[in-house]
């Protein structure tokens, strides 16, 4: 089993995290979950289970900036967790994160940990948001970026968000997206925008880990 890190958005859908968690830690992974600020008023830290002895769990932006000041020497906590993991999954994925990823904003801990990372390492995100924001063509024109930054080989044109999983598995196989699905969402509407299933997250998660690592 793998050392992942969980990336939580200000989703709403970051009410599963918990859940998510839990599927994951049952998995056998060690894992470190990277909160932004606006995630966590959809989860209650104390909801996701004792801290791992050895590194702590749920890490916030505050973790890196700890006070005192920088002293020479003193870790940079994006690049040790980059260093330390071997597959990040970002669940939810909300429309404003997905935004910063693709233009390459790292303004938090988490955005600064996605544009550190080595894309050699499975990266699989899990967007979740209201239906006209997944459907607006500002959502596509991020993930087309993402695709044209990582892609293996030549990407045809044309492919929009219902082939999206599909064109990123056949042109970037280590980003990895796990589509949202249709169902009546939180805010009322009824489309697509629905984070996928926690326990398709954890089989995806669950492939990979045993797929890349000894
Ligand atoms: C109650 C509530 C629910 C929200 N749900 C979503 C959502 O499902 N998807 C989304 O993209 N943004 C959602 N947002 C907006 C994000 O929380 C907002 O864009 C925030 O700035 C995201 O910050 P982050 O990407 O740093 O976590 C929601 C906001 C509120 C107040």
């Amino acid at each position: 089993m793998a050392r992942v890190i969980l990336g939580v958005t200000g989703s709403v859908a970051a009410v599963r995290t918990p859940a998510l968690c839990a599927a994951l830690r049952a998995s056998g992974h060690e894992l470190r979950v990277v909160a932004t600020e606006p995630s966590l008023h959809f989860f209650d830290p104390a909801a996701l289970g004792p801290p791992d002895p050895a590194g702590g769990l749920l890490f916030r932006d505050a973790d890196e900036w700890p006070p005192g000041g920088y002293a020479r020497g003193d870790p940079v906590l994006h690049i040790v967790f980059r260093q330390w993991a071997e597959l990040l999954i970002v669940a939810p994925l909300d429309a404003n994160t997905l935004a910063k990823f693709a233009i390459g904003l790292s303004d938090n801990f988490l955005t600064c940990l996605f544009r550190a990372w080595d894309f050699a390492r499975p990266v699989v995100l899990a967007p979740a948001m209201n239906t006209l924001m997944w459907q607006s063509p500002v959502t596509l024109r991020h993930l087309r970026q993402l695709l044209a930054d990582r892609a293996e080989d030549a990407v045809p044109e044309g492919w929009g968000l219902d082939d999206a999983a599909d064109v990123f598995a056949r042109h970037a196989p280590r980003l990895v997206l796990v589509p949202p699905q249709a169902k009546r969402l939180a805010c009322g509407d009824v489309g697509v925008g629905a984070m996928a299933e926690v326990v398709t997250l954890a089989e995806t998660v669950r492939r990979w880990a045993e797929a890349e690592t000894p």
